[in-house]
């Protein structure tokens, strides 16, 4: 492979490029005649070539020299590494999402590139949004609330806390009542953490299962985290269904949108399952045949079948598209036919992506974690009713005004 091939091939991540870059042009890049000159880029300041993507000099020291177009040539330009940007008017590059050079309890945010004609990463001081209430933390990088002192948008080890200054920090020390001293970690109590199958991170801390807790599973005498697969068959969520005054007991469920079919296992409705070629999973795990031609998607609500974009049962400005939860590698094909924006992202899409996590719900068109108090009253969480989300009395409160048990 010729080597401009190999770095245009590393640039672009793994898409297989077979243009020269044009800073490999002579009548573009005069350093491309060089030895190695595919890798460098011409200084007009001082009439030299300097190898591309290095940080420091000829650039201010935080940026990194890059090709830009100026008319019709590549010219060399200092730039922010990706992940960075500079204020306008300075040439010091601040990692993005992070305080940076803002205010206490400001971060730095990218401005849009389209706002920017002159392909400066520039970024700017913005206050982090409000989140529903005090339990939750505003992580700017995805633009999410997530509650604190869970493992949140962290990686597993760290929890989600907020830091000095005020915003949302992934964090783990050594004092934490979360923190684990075999692995240095900290964990969510109550979800598995460091703790083998069967057993749950409790505090203390400490490894173990009690059999008073509502993640108990009697049948196999452990204790598994709410809303996983715990010790279900496919396609089910250990979750808690009924909150009775005796305490509540999480139990097998079948996963929203999926029906519990003969076989013991829940499929994701209208899927094949372990149906005919021709058939699907309907409501109530019954197989029946599909009733579209090929290339049309089962819209549930009008029993009807439509072909993709088709924008005649959807709401103004949507159209018919495939069911985009659906993950075909796990659930088979899917006949089901949502309605989802005809162009570009929108809300409801982010509302989707909240309802399609385990852990998430979207409640009053927020993004709310399942089983934390989120919009509730005292003494109340949230949790999973159908597709939706609704308030309920936490296990040991007493409903309707969920009172503790005295
Ligand atoms: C964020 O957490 C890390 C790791 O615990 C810590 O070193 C750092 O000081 C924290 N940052 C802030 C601003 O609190
Ligand atoms: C728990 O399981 C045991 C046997 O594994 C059974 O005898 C008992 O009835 C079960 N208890 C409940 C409450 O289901």
């Amino acid at each position: 492979m010729a080597p401009w091939v190999w770095l245009a091939a590393l640039l672009c991540g793994s898409q297989a490029v077979v243009l020269p870059p044009p800073w490999a042009d002579v009548r573009r890049n005069p350093c491309a005649a060089h030895p190695r000159g595919w890798l460098m880029l011409y200084w007009p300041a001082d009439g030299k070539c300097y190898t591309i993507y290095k940080k420091g000099h000829p650039c201010p020291e935080t940026q990194e020299l890059s090709p830009g177009r100026w008319g019709g040539r590549t010219v060399a330009e200092c730039k922010c590494p990706p992940g960075t940007a500079q204020l306008p008017h300075t040439t010091t590059c601040h990692k993005l999402f992070e305080r940076g050079p803002c205010r206490p309890g400001e971060y730095f945010a990218p401005v849009e590139e389209s706002f920017n004609k002159r392909g400066e990463r520039q970024g700017m001081c913005v206050r982090p949004q409000q989140c529903a209430d005090e339990t939750l933390l505003y992580w700017p990088a995805d633009g999410r609330c997530y509650y604190r002192m869970t493992q949140g948008p962290c990686y597993p080890g760290a929890l989600l806390d907020a830091g000095e200054d005020g915003l949302a920090n992934c964090t783990c020390s050594v004092d934490s009542p979360n923190y684990w001293a075999a692995d240095g970690g900290c964990y969510a109590h109550y979800s598995r953490g460091p703790c083998e199958k069967g057993q749950l991170f409790l505090p203390g801390p400490k490894c173990g299962c009690e059999t008073h807790l509502p993640q108990y599973h009697n049948g196999t005498n452990a204790c598994y985290e709410l809303d996983t697969i715990g010790p279900c068959p496919k396609g089910h969520l250990f979750s808690i269904s009924e909150v009775t005054s005796q305490g509540s007991k999480a139990e097998c469920k079948c996963k929203s949108f999926h029906a519990r079919a003969s076989d013991g296992a829940c499929y994701r409705l209208y899927t094949r399952g372990p149906c005919a070629t021709d058939e699907m999973i309907a409501r109530g795990g019954r197989c029946t045949k599909v009733p579209c031609a090929r290339g049309r998607l089962y819209v549930p609500e009008r029993r009807r079948c439509y072909r993709p974009g088709t924008p005649e049962p959807c709401p103004a400005g949507e159209v018919v598209a495939f069911d985009f939860e659906a993950r075909p590698a796990l659930d088979g094909l899917s006949h089901n036919g949502v309605c989802a924006c005809g162009s570009g992202a929108c809300t409801r899409r982010e509302v989707e992506a909240c309802s399609s996590r385990r852990w998430t719900v979207p409640y009053g068109g927020v993004c709310h974690i399942l089983h934390t108090q989120g919009p509730c009253p005292e003494g109340a969480w949230l949790v999973r009713d159908q597709n939706r989300a609704k308030c309920q009395c936490r296990p040991g409160t007493i409903p309707p005004d969920c009172s503790l048990k005295s």
